[in-house]
């Protein structure tokens, strides 16, 4: 089954809602002509997610967007917190999900992590799951062990319907903006262990239906070498997607 790729840009703290309009109308035109092939999708800041989605619908853009987190519950008193479906009212179709830095810094958990899944197949969107090991666990050679815990926790309880539409981006810790990377090869094995992750938890079929990506330092030069192995469907792009022509030069990378 042909898995179509997809390369999403992570914006993190970075971009204004007027710098992020002006990225996306720079972006756009580079990448238009992938769009059958593959899914670009961009995560702004909360800030700057309404203009963007009003400029992605206004000018049709082909480009689809995404949020970097989000709230387990509808709604509530949680102060600075955002609702899945506050998200779904800007069109936003995927939600990062317990990206390391949210692990690091707000104290996401795999249990949290699990929630916001639920919450997010729950509003109608798709979650974009991160997992991935510390340096320590690398050297301690229990990456493998450890991505495959994260995983089984991230989708239990995961409704089956639901399952084959996961997207999962493996990110080791110390590749996400250092200019490491792993080695396509390994980055390959995990993602491997991840597919066989989700086929064990569900059945082969969402194993080989959904999408895992990679992340961590991708860059035009090497964004090719990983999207040339068999079980990395695309990539989770930090610090090169804030340039409209380094992003879209990763995004045809992988056609
Ligand atoms: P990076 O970040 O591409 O800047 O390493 C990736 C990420 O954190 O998603």
């Amino acid at each position: 089954m042909a898995r179509r790729p997809m390369v999403a840009g992570n914006w993190k703290m970075y971009k204004t809602a007027e710098e992020g309009v002006i990225l996306v109308q720079d972006l756009e035109p580079l990448v238009s002509r992938l769009w059958n092939e593959v899914e670009i999708v961009v995560c702004p800041p909360y800030t700057a997610l309404k203009s963007v989605s009003t400029v992605i619908e206004l000018d049709r853009l082909a480009l689809a967007l995404g949020a970097q987190d989000v709230h387990w519950e509808t709604e509530g008193a949680f102060t600075g917190a955002v609702a899945p479906r506050m998200l779904v009212d800007l069109l936003c179709d995927y939600v990062i999900v317990g990206h390391s830095e949210r692990r690091e810094h707000f104290g996401d958990t795999d249990v949290t992590v699990n929630k916001k899944a639920h919450a997010v197949f729950a509003a109608g969107m798709v979650p974009i799951v991160c997992v991935g090991e510390s340096l320590e666990t690398r050297e301690a050679e229990e990456t493998e062990s450890f991505v495959r815990t994260q995983v089984r926790a991230a989708i239990e309880g995961i409704a089956a319907e639901h399952a084959s539409k996961l997207v999962i981006a493996y990110e080791p810790i110390w590749a996400i903006g250092t200019g490491r990377t792993p080695t396509p090869e390994s980055a390959n094995d995990v993602a491997r262990t991840i597919r066989a992750t989700v086929g064990a938890t569900f059945d082969q079929s969402a194993a080989m239906s959904i999408r895992v990506l990679y992340g961590g330092s991708v860059n035009p030069e090497n964004a090719g070498r990983f999207f040339a192995e068999p079980d990395i469907d695309g990539a989770l792009v930090g610090g090169a997607s804030l340039e409209a022509e380094s992003f879209a030069a990763i995004a045809e990378a992988a056609l």
